[in-house]
């Protein structure tokens, strides 16, 4: 694990393209058409992470880039991986006026070309961020096995900020046990979701960033860090 950051200065907001050249913007490989019904604008599944979430994560774990944001909301995890100099391609099933609409992360065949990470906040109610908000998990389990298979083609690195309880399902241990888990961060002070109005919590959860590294030594336990 190395703490040095990238310094390249990006601009902010925009989705940076990795190809070389710049002719063409690297894209997933999508398995089949998407389909957007049921997920608006202000879909239940949606909640913005504050910065220093993601600046935490930033603080312990060097990132390959380019990074692949897969359900990058309103941009708020992207625009701080590029403020940190980091490559970032933002895509999300629904519009929120950030990044490309209408890619669906499980139905992604391959990692946007030249993409080496994949980070991001999950949906499925696993920050059990507001009232009534789904929680699958199921569906969970699912993104997880879909993001190492995605990782893994590129030996790359996946970042998920999850529920630090999430970590103790029966479940997630033997997945944990089984992947190239390789640190967990666990967020010291507890987060309060952005714009969820009169449905934001009061914090009542602490998170934790779970990272994968498909280059992490077999058999080397995952490091435990704070943030
Ligand atoms: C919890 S929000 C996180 C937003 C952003 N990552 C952040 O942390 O600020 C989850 C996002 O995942 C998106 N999403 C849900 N299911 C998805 C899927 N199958 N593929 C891509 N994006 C999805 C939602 O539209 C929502 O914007």
């Amino acid at each position: 694990m190395d703490l040095i950051l990238p310094q390249l200065d990006l601009p902010v907001g925009r989705i940076p393209d990795p190809a070389p050249n710049g002719a063409e913007r690297a894209k997933p490989v999508r398995g089949r058409p998407v389909h957007l019904s049921g997920y608006q604008r202000e879909g239940q599944d949606f909640y913005a992470t504050p910065a220093w979430v993601t600046e935490a994560l930033l603080k312990r774990v060097r990132l390959r880039g380019p990074v692949w944001e897969p359900c990058c909301g309103d941009g708020a995890m992207a625009r701080v991986l590029a403020e940190h100099g980091l490559d970032v391609v933002s895509t999300d099933i629904a519009d929120r006026g950030f990044g490309e609409a209408g890619v669906d992360f499980l139905d992604c065949l391959t990692v946007p070309r030249g993409c080496r990470s994949i980070v991001t906040n999950p949906p499925y109610g696993d920050s059990g961020s507001h009232e009534g908000q789904s929680r699958s998990p199921t569906a969970m389990r699912k993104f997880l096995s879909h993001a190492l298979m995605l990782t893994a083609q590129v030996d790359g690195q996946l970042a998920l900020l999850v529920r630090l309880q999430w970590i103790a399902g029966r479940f997630v241990a033997e997945a944990m046990s089984a992947a190239p888990f390789s640190a967990v961060i666990v967020l010291t002070r507890r987060i309060r979701w952005f714009d969820m109005a009169e449905k934001t919590n009061h914090a009542q959860h602490h998170h934790a960033w779970v990272v994968f590294d498909h280059a992490h030594p077999p058999g080397q336990p995952p490091a435990l860090l704070y943030g």
